[in-house]
């Protein structure tokens, strides 16, 4: 038996030898994007011939030959995005770039990937019973809502994905269960059923990029299935959209029912990012996948991957969520896992809700005893520990290196092959973990988790290095094995240095609940502000993130595991929001979002204000409009609604010419506002990335509860005068709309160049409609 636990966040396995053959011309892959199409929004397959045909004349012109057109076009987008995906030489891209109705030509680049107590902490549940008040009673568990997962595929046989208790599926539903090849060119066995309805692969994006690299595949049939092979999208899929699964537990922790965000929802996999030469998942794919989303039917799009921080429109997801959201789909998208360095933040579209990951109240402790007596406690998921009272040898990887290893990497353990694993036995080693790609560390570990040893023989401690300090990780593996913060580290390094024979212990792993402070910030998410559009705040919203249990791929023992990223947190609000569209089919993805993000809270289960792993008092830089609460969420009172003419106004201040816009718009003449500048684009947070002296903003309000005075109220920030203009506004029925002013204004003498924080919530007693202020001054 053996744990194998793949990375996490990335796709960074290469289990696959790269042999090289060689190139024949210098052709890259490109997405030429040309906006909407002018069919309707259900297109006819007539309709389609035309547009792959329309795409064929296009290219064929550039290339004076349709034929040569045909071969090199991989994808024609032709049902809701307008563009192909091809393989051109630069110079035609060059020219065809020029064109004027090329609103965009980006390379096809691969982007990164990035349980059962969480939904507890959310408030859905209270231990095993739901309060009559929860969303999910109120929302029947997500009955009717389709979500689809862009992802690394699926494990269908888990048991999150098992139909007891569905009814037929629903008959607007038009995917399809797309069956592949094993590796061995055998059927792959993918079947659908009423819970899992739909399942697709997307592979023609990677096949570009493994030809252009000199890559091989293991098997000619590697990239023909829907399976999961990397264990991200089934995790994932099943946290926003799994079943009730009785019982679930990771090596006996963390123990309960296991189940998605909306459990009696259908759900559908898309498989856009392969673990093969690739590594990741490339924008044709990616648009290639949301359009038949979109296209099938789905009512959420939930996509744990990066983007780059690049303009949205030289972005497959950004492309493709933007297309999702003008159909009336909500896009959620995972903030990336690069914090806490500052202005880390991906999939900054303000049309894509973006989630950042936080803590949740349950841990997964075991403890270190030093020969000193001194007690460490460090974060494990370790189904065994050493025997009671038994004490090993602390070695340092340097001191059982392999002869051709340097110390440094054999003390960071980067590679566990470059420890000499015979003389581990009887001794406990000691690994520094590195800020530098945690997860690799972590894959590497799984090294030494040989079970298929009788006894253990010996274990890990990992110390986490000065930079990583706070963040430790359980790491689910069959030896002992306890993770520790950076201060502990210092006193086990110290006792090391004190002695000639230092020795230590280390407890089973046990799982202990209400753990204080909860929600913490998690130190690997991304952070704001953003650098594409510094005017708006990124991340929206965090949720749970870290340790999070759900479905693995079919290992008996191990049908369910722990994952940590913003890849595991944007599946929990992608559940959320099809409960609040369950609840209300009729709000627009920007209405449940502002839904979302005004009743999130800034506070701890403590009512402290929320902190990071450092202890530091987050900001909205951080946590955006603060920690998720979903059963307020169905509820918010009022909402910032945005609308297509929005969208197409904030596209104008992104400096998209009139053309570019209309080619957007279906070819509708569009004009833009002279006067309309991002201060007025109603976004349920407020940015001003450059406060000179001082700006208005505007903002409209739209009821979507019952008639009443609303009050404002204002939470100061340093250095700023903040008035709102009016103070009062009263709604009558729903769905009507008032607008308001808030004035910044610098005050004199203060320190410039750094961000001050603060809010402003509209209140009729009940609800609490917060926005956060985050200024430059
Ligand atoms: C592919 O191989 C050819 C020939 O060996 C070489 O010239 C080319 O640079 C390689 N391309 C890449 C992307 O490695
Ligand atoms: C918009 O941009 C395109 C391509 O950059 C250009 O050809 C066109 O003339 C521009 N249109 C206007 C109205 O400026
Ligand atoms: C839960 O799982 C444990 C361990 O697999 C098993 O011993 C126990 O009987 C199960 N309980 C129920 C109620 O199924
Ligand atoms: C799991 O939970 C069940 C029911 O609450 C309990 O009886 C059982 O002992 C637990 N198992 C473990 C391994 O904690
Ligand atoms: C490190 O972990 C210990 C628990 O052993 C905890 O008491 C301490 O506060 C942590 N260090 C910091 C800086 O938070
Ligand atoms: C332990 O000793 C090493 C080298 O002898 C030194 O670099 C390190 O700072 C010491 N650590 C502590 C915590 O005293
Ligand atoms: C901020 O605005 C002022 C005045 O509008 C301008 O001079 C300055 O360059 C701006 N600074 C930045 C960083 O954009």
């Amino acid at each position: 038996m053996r744990i194998s636990i793949l990375s996490s966040v990335l796709l960074c396995i290469s289990v696959f030898s790269l042999i090289h053959t060689p190139a024949f011309a210098i052709k890259k892959s490109y997405i030429v994007y040309l906006g909407s199409h002018s069919h309707g929004s259900d297109p006819t397959s007539a309709d389609q011939k035309r547009a792959t045909d329309s795409h064929h004349e296009f290219l064929g012109s550039f290339l004076r030959c349709k034929e040569k057109a045909k071969q090199s076009i991989f994808y024609s987008y032709n049902k809701h995005i307008n563009g192909f995906a091809a393989t051109l030489e630069e110079k035609e891209a060059e020219e065809i770039a020029k064109h004027p109705q090329v609103i965009s030509i980006f390379e096809n680049k691969i982007r990164q990937l990035h349980t059962t107590r969480s939904w507890d902490f959310l408030g859905l549940e209270k231990g095993s019973d739901v309060p009559l008040n929860s969303l999910w009673k109120k929302a029947s568990f997500g009955d009717g809502i389709i979500i689809g997962n862009i992802d690394t595929g699926i494990w269908p046989e888990s048991e999150s994905f098992s139909d007891e208790g569905m009814g037929p599926v629903p008959s607007r539903w038009r995917g399809i269960c797309q069956s592949g090849m094993t590796e061995e060119g055998l059927h792959d066995g993918i079947k659908c059923n009423r819970k899992l309805i739909g399942i697709r692969y997307f592979s023609k994006g990677a096949e570009e990029k493994i030809r252009s690299s000199n890559m091989t595949l293991p098997s000619m049939y590697s990239l023909l299935t829907a399976r999961d092979f990397n264990g991200h999208g089934t995790h994932t899929l099943s946290t926003a959209g799994g079943n009730f699964v009785a019982n679930v537990s990771v090596l006996g922790y963390g123990n309960g029912t296991a189940k998605g965000g909306s459990p009696q929802a259908r759900v559908a996999a898309y498989k856009a990012c392969w673990q093969e030469a690739p590594n990741g998942c490339t924008d044709a794919d990616i648009i290639a996948a949301i359009e038949a989303a979109i296209s099938d039917g789905v009512d959420v799009i939930s996509s744990s991957l990066g983007d780059q921080q690049v303009e949205y429109f030289d972005n497959g997801a950004a492309i493709g969520a933007i297309h999702a959201m003008m159909r009336g789909i909500p896009v959620v998208a995972s903030a990336g896992n690069d914090g806490p360095t500052p202005s880390s933040i991906l999939n900054t579209a303000p049309w894509i809700l973006t989630v950042g990951a936080s803590t949740i109240d349950r841990e997964f402790v075991s403890y270190v005893t030093l020969g000193n007596g001194k007690l460490l406690q460090g974060a494990s998921l370790s189904s065994i520990g050493l025997p009671p009272q038994t004490f090993y040898p602390l070695i340092m990887g340097a001191d059982v290196r392999m002869p051709d290893a340097s110390p440094e990497d054999a003390n960071h353990c980067s590679n566990f092959k470059l420890i000499d694993r015979e003389k581990l036995e009887g001794k406990l080693l000691v690994c520094i973990v590195k800020q530098e790609n945690p997860t690799t560390q972590t894959s590497s570990l799984q090294e030494a988790d040989d079970t298929d040893m009788p006894q253990v023989r010996y274990g890990i401690i990992m110390v986490s290095d000065e930079e990583i300090g706070n963040d430790v990780r359980a790491e689910l593996m069959s030896l002992p094995i306890s993770h520790i913060n950076f201060t502990d580290g210092e006193s086990l390094f110290a006792y090391i240095n004190s002695t000639k024979n230092p020795v230590a212990h280390i407890t089973n792993a046990k799982t202990e609940f209400n753990t204080k402070p909860a929600p913490m910030v998690a130190r690997f998410s991304s952070r704001g502000p953003c650098k594409l559009e510094p005017n708006i705040i990124k991340p929206d919203i965090t949720a749970p993130g870290v340790n999070i249990i759900a479905a693995n791929l079919g290992d008996p023992n191990f049908p369910y595991k722990t994952n940590s990223g913003t890849s595991m947190s944007c599946p929990h609000v992608a559940g959320i929001v099809g409960l609040l569209k369950t609840l209300h089919p009729d709000w627009t993805p920007s209405a449940i979002k502002s839904a979302i993000m005004t009743t999130a809270t800034t506070e701890d289960t403590s009512s402290c204000p929320i902190v990071d792993l450092n202890n530091k008092e987050a900001t909205p830089f951080d946590y955006g409009s603060g920690h998720v609460r979903p059963d307020l969420a169905a509820d918010p009172g009022l909402v910032y609604d945005l609308t297509v003419g929005d969208y197409l106004n904030f596209l104008c201040t992104r400096g998209y010419n009139e053309t570019a816009i209309s080619l957007f718009y279906s070819g509708q003449p569009f004009v833009c506002p002279k006067t309309f500048s991002l201060a007025d684009f109603n976004y349920p947070s407020i940015a001003v990335a450059n406060l000179s002296d001082s700006v208005t903003i505007t903002r409209r309000l739209k009821n979507v509860g019952e008639p009443g005075t609303y009050k404002v109220s204002v939470q100061e920030l340093a250095g700023v005068l903040v008035q709102v203009e009016p103070e009062s506004l009263t709604f009558g029925k729903q769905g009507e709309e008032h607008t308001f002013k808030v004035v910044l204004k610098r005050n004199d003498n203060v320190q410039l160049g750094r961000y001050v924080f603060g809010g402003l919530t509209w209140s009729d007693g009940s609800h609490h409609v917060r926005s956060p202020i985050a200024v430059k001054l």
